[in-house]
């Protein structure tokens, strides 16, 4: 075997392809979980994983595997059994929020097939398949809980109740997948990972700040995904005295500032965002009856977010009570904090250390499928810096020289987990 390396061009060449799928008229970035632009980026994904010799696998959620498995003497080498080892997997999502940057989650799913392609090209044979993952609907902007298809593979989400999730445009996740055609067959969780790893940007501003090239995360804060609705009275702009209004759209304004008050405060650690709002009859000169809107709340310490569900709830008890509106909550997402692999975090920060390059233990702040599979199996991530911190934004960008370093360390580490 000849010393494995990552075809960077190849890499940076694909992002761009794969970015360049979705986009809407205006030019901007859109490839929601299950559309027709996700369709499309998940062909092209598919073709470059056959192209690499990777046998593709659709599970019923939609998740694809590119499984190589060379020293598998099974005949079906993705139905990894008794006589098989269970694979490194690596990978990411692909679908991506409304007006997205290119590098979320499609950067750790193409790096992981550049991993595969180097280790062939240099005549590898690692005693442990590879499987490459794409999951499903990780972002959960169009159908919740995001990481959906991460969390059925762990077995936290039952496979029905998934396929049955309506999405904010009424359509069901199940018809939308056999629409795309990726409606797979293989059961949920049958690919068992032995371990797994997640290279991602970074989406925030610490490691570009520090200077440093890698990030070896050690954990992941907890997420609390809740949807209001508020309900008042709509009545005439003009004719009706102020103290008479049952004003949603006010009642939905002060859970906002309540939001950004508590958690500038004593609360420091968590953070808030009200992300979707809208109002009905949504008209300049109607009081709005209606108000709808989505609550992000996250932290890396459990009980402190247990702590501020809790002070919203109260707080929007006293709304109702305050403004005249009922209130009513609706859970859509709830993961606790969770701590990664320690010796899977070491391997990372060892092999940036081989490479030179500088790095620093750290937490997420970002939901990832690695979350998700640290359920089931040992899990890390490495993350690359993120340009200004910004993320879920077009203006989303990593150095190509911080992707290339991303990408060999990964290779460092998968070769080893491997057993090349
Ligand atoms: C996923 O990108 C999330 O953290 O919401
Ligand atoms: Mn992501
Ligand atoms: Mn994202």
């Amino acid at each position: 075997m000849t010393s494995p390396a990552i075809d960077h061009d190849r890499l940076l060449d694909r992002l761009q392809r794969l970015g360049s799928v979705g986009r809407t008229k205006s030019g901007a970035l859109t490839r929601l979980a299950l559309t027709d632009a996700d369709r499309e980026g998940r062909g092209l994904l598919v073709g470059w994983m056959r192209e690499a010799g990777l046998e593709v696998r659709i599970d019923r959620i939609g998740n694809i595997f590119g499984v190589w498995a060379p020293a598998c003497d099974t005949a079906d080498p993705v139905g990894i059994g008794p006589d098989g080892a269970d694979p490194v997997m690596i990978g990411s999502h692909i679908d991506s929020v409304i007006d997205a940057g290119i590098y979320d989650g499609c950067y750790g799913v193409l790096a992981g097939l550049a991993v595969v392609e180097a280790l062939r090209q240099a005549g590898a044979a690692p005693a442990r398949p590879i499987a490459v993952a794409a999951f499903t609907n990780e972002e959960g902007v169009r159908f919740q809980p995001d990481m959906m298809g991460s969390l059925v593979h762990a077995g936290g989400l039952d496979i029905d109740a998934a396929l049955a999730a309506v999405g904010t445009d009424g359509r069901v996740l199940g018809e939308e997948l056999a629409r795309i055609g990726y409606a797979g067959d293989l059961p949920p969780g049958a690919i068992r990972p032995h371990c797994y790893l997640e290279l991602h940007i970074e989406q925030g501003p610490i490691l570009e700040a520090a200077g440093l090239a890698i990030g070896a995360v050690d954990s992941l804060q907890g997420i609390s995904w809740q949807r209001v609705t508020i309900e008042g009275a709509a009545n005439h702009a003009g004719t009706t005295p102020i103290a008479a209004r049952r004003d949603a759209g006010l009642a939905a304004a002060r859970v906002i500032a309540h939001l950004r008050d508590r958690v500038a405060g004593a609360n420091a650690g968590t953070l808030a965002t009200v992300g979707s709002l809208r109002f009905e009859p949504d008209a300049i000169n109607v009081i709005p009856s209606r108000a709808v809107f989505t609550v992000d709340l996250r932290d890396p310490e459990e009980e402190r977010l247990q702590a501020a569900e809790d002070g919203l709830a109260r707080f929007l008890e006293g709304l109702a009570e305050s403004e005249g509106v009922t209130v009513a909550t609706e859970r859509l997402a709830r993961f606790r904090p969770v701590r990664f692999d320690p010796a899977l975090v070491e391997l990372v920060a060892e092999a940036a250390e081989r490479r030179g390059l500088g790095h620093r233990r750290m937490t997420s702040g970002a939901g990832h499928d690695a979350q998700m599979i640290a359920r089931i199996a040992p899990a890390a991530m490495i993350f690359v810096p993120s340009r200004g911190g910004i993320s879920h934004n077009p203006a989303e960008f990593t150095e190509p020289a911080d992707l290339a370093a991303g990408a060999d360390v990964l290779l460092d580490i998968v070769a080893k987990l491997a057993g090349t």
